[in-house]
């Protein structure tokens, strides 16, 4: 079982810290406590807190992963956060790709890179994915992107936890922000949805479902048979030798 991960004096990254759920979690994380956050986003970004370190970070750019590494030095905590969310119907393969680019392989990269640095701290990992992720929405890009995203999420859980490294996923209903400006259904403030990830953090859960209508299903999804084989293989693979 992961362990309770408060922010309270630890140093935290954010991807995608320049608007929406990003900036509320910076904001969030500021006002309980952390020693450090790192605002990653594309653009230069400034913020009147000391304990805020700007970086420049495309998820995509191995370039600018890598930089981001050196400059951090230790980190307790990773919040994949950044995303794109665009409308298509399958058949326009560059958009499915873009999906994957970011949502995907984005979250895989920087994840990758700064694992050295959360298995030195014992600390966690924070997936922003989507109630899409269990069930295709009518952007199916973006859905089938968030459903490999959360498969990665749980095979990293049992790679990592074997290390010390807890790993979460955030199963969020709609949010209130850019991405999800045009789409006409009840949204949760992206303040209400901070408080609810790093509440979630706090208590330990594997899966963070930190609206009201996602929390409908958390106790069914816990409960589940889903869940039950999940942890079933997670032994498999912390049962296999480690390799050299
Ligand atoms: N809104 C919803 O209804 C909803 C629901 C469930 C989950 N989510 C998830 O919540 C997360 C945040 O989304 P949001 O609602 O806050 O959307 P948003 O307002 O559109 O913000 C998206 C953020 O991701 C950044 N980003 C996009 N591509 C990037 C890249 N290649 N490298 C670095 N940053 C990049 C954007 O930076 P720029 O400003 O540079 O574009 C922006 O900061 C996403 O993972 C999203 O899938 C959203």
């Amino acid at each position: 079982m992961p362990k309770s991960m408060e922010v309270t004096d630890k140093a935290v990254l954010v991807t995608g810290a320049n608007r929406g759920l990003g900036k509320a979690l910076v904001e969030e994380i500021l006002r309980r406590g952390a020693k450090r956050v790192y605002a990653g986003a594309r653009k230069p970004l400034a913020h009147a807190d000391r304990r805020v370190t700007p970086l420049i970070l495309d998820v995509t750019d191995t370039a600018q992963i890598e930089a981001a590494v050196e400059r951090v030095g230790s980190l307790d905590i990773l919040i994949n956060n950044a995303g794109i969310g665009l409308y298509d119907d399958l058949g326009d393969r560059a958009a499915l790709e873009r999906h994957l680019a970011v949502n995907l392989l984005g979250v895989h990269g920087v994840t990758d890179a700064f694992l050295p640095l959360l298995t030195s701290s014992r600390g966690a990992v924070v997936n922003i994915l989507s109630e899409a992720a269990l069930v295709p929405f009518p952007i199916p890009s973006y859905s089938l992107s968030k459903a490999a995203a959360f498969s990665m999420t749980q095979s990293l859980r049992a790679l990592a936890g074997a290390r010390g490294v807890s790993v979460h996923a955030v199963l969020s209903g709609p949010i209130d922000t850019d991405m999800s400006r045009d789409a006409d259904i009840p949204k949760s403030s992206a303040e209400s949805v901070a408080k609810g990830i790093l509440d979630g953090m706090a208590r330990g859960e594997e899966e963070i479902f930190p609206d009201p209508k996602s929390a409908s299903m958390a106790e069914s999804w816990r409960g589940s048979a889903f869940k039950a084989l999940e942890r079933q293989m997670a032994a498999f693979v912390q049962a296999m030798p480690a390799k050299s």
